[in-house]
């Protein structure tokens, strides 16, 4: 499986603005690779993840997965697509408010149409390996910001899809939380050797990657690591 980005621009107009967010972004994503995305807020990073998960379409240019171009695909084909290849954890983990833990966990499953005893087996089964076996009863709404990230990657895991996108949330979590959690995600994805391309304002998790690369002026660039230090950071 690879992943690769060809030309990719994407720009939001309104009335009065055009604002140009993606600008011609080249890159290749080898199989079993961990790739960190950094970049200030506001310089496209959920953009681009949307553009690779078929979530969004770019204005040109072409996402080809393992030489299959989304662009060319009708919707019922992305979103086959995305059943079947695609994990995404999202900024703001959109858990379903009205559906316990483990039945958050099983709905990719059930969605594609695992018998609902094996999808509730393999959810709980993640639920144990994200520590959250004992709230599988619950509401997402009793859970802490934390233990609601672990049950979006939980829910991100359960169709073993081959690419795990994931946008670490910024605002929720503070950074030893959002580090521990997101060092799960990276330990779980290197054992069942998915693609993870991981969005992460932390230089701590960014070096566990194996390339880093920043979303600069519109354009994917080689991150120039601790000295070109973003403003935005934390200490
Ligand atoms: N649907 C939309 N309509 C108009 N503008 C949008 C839309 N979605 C995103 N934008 C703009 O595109 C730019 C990139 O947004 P994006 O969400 O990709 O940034 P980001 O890098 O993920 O930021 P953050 O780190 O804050 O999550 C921002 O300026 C945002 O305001
Ligand atoms: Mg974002």
């Amino acid at each position: 499986m690879s992943v690769e980005l060809i030309d990719l621009s994407k720009s939001y107009r309104d009335a009065e603005h055009s604002r140009e967010v993606l600008c011609g972004v080249n890159a290749t994503i080898a199989d079993n690779e961990f790739l960190a995305i950094r970049g200030r807020s506001g310089s496209g990073k959920t953009t681009l993840l949307n553009l690779i998960a078929g979530l969004d379409t770019p204005d040109s240019g072409i996402v080809r997965i393992d030489g299959l171009s989304l662009q060319k695909m009708s919707e019922n084909e992305k979103a086959a697509y995305r059943r079947e290849n695609i994990g995404f954890i999202f900024q703001f983990f959109n858990l379903l408010p009205t559906l316990k833990i483990i039945e958050n966990v099983s709905l990719p499953a059930e969605l594609a149409k695992v018998r609902q005893d094996e999808a509730e087996a393999r959810a709980r089964s993640l639920l144990e390996s994200v520590g959250l076996a004992d709230r599988a009863n619950d509401y997402p709404d009793k859970l802490s910001g934390g233990e609601q990230q672990r049950v979006a990657i939980a829910r991100a895991l359960i169709q073993s899809p081959k690419i795990i996108l994931a946008d670490e949330p910024t605002g929720n979590l503070d950074s030893v939380m959002g580090a521990q959690v997101m060092e799960l995600l990276i330990e779980m994805s290197r054992a069942r050797r998915h693609i993870l391309v991981l969005v992460t304002h932390s230089h701590q998790i960014a070096s566990k990657a194996d390339r880093v690369l920043m979303i600069k002026d519109c354009l994917l660039v080689d991150d120039p690591g601790l000295e070109g230090q973003l403003s935005d950071d934390p200490p």
